[in-house]
């Protein structure tokens, strides 16, 4: 029986990508997407199991899990990846952007680890999260959905530790940014982009975040980042905390 992967948020993006890297390795993949014509259309490419979700509706998570452990005969891994961004500063982004980014990054993540726990008991699996390398630095621009990305990953360090017990990991994959259409997410407040922001920065491509994916599924690491700009920023705060705080007041001092 081939290994079996669940991906959210599989319709485009990272999740496309590690969706299509899944299926040419030769596991059976589902796809749980709210885009349900992407959904369709990746399926359809990839010979992907796909059923409708909304990561926020607890009720729809349970019946996808059931439905695709039915049709795999098992689930070896949730990569909970479905997430969404509004980028502006702090006041631009309303509360109600805000709510939703809780809703779908944090809340979606929380339902999925519950969802999940069972099926991967019975594989002793793993559960893979993507966060972000605002994780580690809080993102001006981006603040709520950096603060959703810091929850995702103190909550993947403490079920790792938890799961231990069921025979289950947890990884994180944290992406610097990549190629995606979130990098044309705004806000309501703001006429500018992730995009827009980007400035010098790389782009990583979303093969390379399905490599890093990869590595998360299979290697003993807890955390994993995309990208070699996401590995300077994470030793930047680790070691240099003063001196990047102060470049990030710099930049947005007016
Ligand atoms: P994307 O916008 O290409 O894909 C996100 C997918 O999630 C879409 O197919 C969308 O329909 C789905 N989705 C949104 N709300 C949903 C919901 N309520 N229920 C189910 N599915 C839902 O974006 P991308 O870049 O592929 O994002 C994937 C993950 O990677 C996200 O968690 C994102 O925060 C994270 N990430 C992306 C970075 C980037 O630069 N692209 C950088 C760091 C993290």
């Amino acid at each position: 029986m081939s290994r079996a992967i669940y991906i959210t948020g599989g319709a485009s993006g990272i999740g496309l990508a590690a969706a299509r890297r899944f299926a040419r390795e030769g596991w059976t993949v589902g796809i749980g997407d709210i885009d349900e014509i992407g959904m369709r259309r990746a399926g359809e490419e990839l010979g992907a199991f796909t059923v409708p979700l909304d990561v926020r509706d607890r009720a729809q998570w349970a019946a996808a899990l059931d439905a695709f452990a039915k049709h795999a005969g098992k689930i070896d891994v949730l990569l909970n990846n479905a997430g969404i961004a509004r980028y502006g500063m702090f006041e631009e982004v309303t509360p109600e952007e805000s709510d939703l980014q809780v809703d779908i990054n944090v809340k979606g993540v929380i339902n999925g680890a519950y969802a999940a726990l069972e099926h991967l008991k019975k594989t002793r699996g793993r559960l893979v999260n993507v966060a972000s390398v605002a994780g580690i630095v809080g993102s001006p621009g981006l603040a709520v959905y950096s603060a959703t990305k810091h929850a995702v990953r103190g909550l993947s360090e403490a079920l790792d530790a938890e799961f231990t017990r069921h025979g289950i990991d947890v990884t994180c994959v944290m992406p610097f940014f990549v190629e995606t259409p979130i990098l044309d997410a705004g806000s309501k407040g703001s006429n500018r982009t992730i995009r827009d922001a980007i400035g010098q920065s790389p782009v990583y491509t979303v093969g390379e975040a399905a490599n890093v994916v990869w590595q998360a599924t299979h290697g003993r690491e807890r955390e994993y980042i995309v990208g070699k700009a996401g590995r300077q920023a994470s030793f930047a705060r680790r070691f240099m905390p003063n001196r990047l705080r102060k470049r990030m007041k710099a930049a947005f001092a007016s």
